[in-house]
């Protein structure tokens, strides 16, 4: 059960956030009024929601989730591989330490990078994706620091997507939802599957919050796929963020 989010205002640089879509800018205003909403079904979810104040310097940093990477008993700040992105990891990092004791968080180190974007947790195994953004010395510092705490970790390599989890969702009892080049991947073969159309791709970032699955809004088949599998959803629009390649994990660290 997760009892905790912390989220990130989005800042009016927002429109000058990275992106690899043909989606136009997000609009401001609009982001905000979904970040809201966001916010509000993770309490319908049952968590309490710690909300950090924007900031311009950073336009990504809003997409919390790849500055930590989050368990019961182990905060890990990250180092992001986009280098307009590195430093957003202080503010999450000074208010982790309201939730975590000093020696219960870790920090990874230089040359290593890693987002927690590409960080999937499955029970006590985290999946770690190399990407352009987790390099190898990001990801070896990441699972010698699980190790050390009690968790396991591995690498899979990536091909086309962003992040681990643009393609991945992990639905609690062995169930994953996959898109792309994870729908037939060897190293997810013992999980049930449950495909994504290409023309839904985005949706497969949705988040498994405390037996509901928040779902980005406007992928129908997606929603009924996961109905289909006995899960309650809830959807929430996140066209804005989707213009920078951002998505429903991104917007939060849970825990
Ligand atoms: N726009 C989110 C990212 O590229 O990290």
């Amino acid at each position: 059960m997760f009892t905790r989010a912390i989220v990130r205002t989005p800042a009016p640089s927002l429109t000058e956030g990275l992106t690899t879509a043909s989606l136009g800018k997000p609009d401001y205003t609009l982001a905000l009024q979904q970040h809201a909403a966001y916010i509000a079904a993770l309490q319908t979810c049952g968590l309490a929601v710690t909300l950090l104040e924007p900031d311009p310097a950073f336009p990504d940093s809003c997409f919390v989730e790849d500055t930590a990477v989050l368990a019961e008993r182990l905060a890990v700040i990250t180092r992001p591989g986009a280098p307009s992105r590195q430093g957003e990891q202080q503010r999450v990092a000074q208010a982790l330490r309201a939730f975590y004791r000093p020696e219960q968080i870790e920090t990874l180190l230089p040359p290593g990078t890693l987002e927690g974007g590409d960080v999937m947790r499955v029970e006590d195994h985290f999946y770690i994706g190399l990407s352009a953004r987790t390099n190898a010395e990001g990801a070896r510092q990441l699972i010698a620091i699980l190790e050390q705490h009690g968790y396991t970790g591995s690498t899979v390599a990536l091909r086309q997507v962003l992040h681990l989890k643009t393609g991945l969702a992990y639905l609690e009892h062995n169930r994953l939802l996959a898109a792309g080049e994870f729908i037939e991947h060897p190293l997810f073969a013992l999980f049930h599957r449950i495909p994504i159309a290409p023309a839904e791709a985005y949706a497969a970032n949705c988040i498994y919050v405390n037996g509901t699955v928040l779902v980005p809004a406007g992928y129908p088949r997606t929603r009924a796929q996961i109905e289909a599998a006995g899960l309650p959803v809830l959807a929430v629009d996140t066209s804005e963020f989707r213009k920078l390649d951002g998505g429903l994990s991104c917007l939060s660290l849970r825990f």
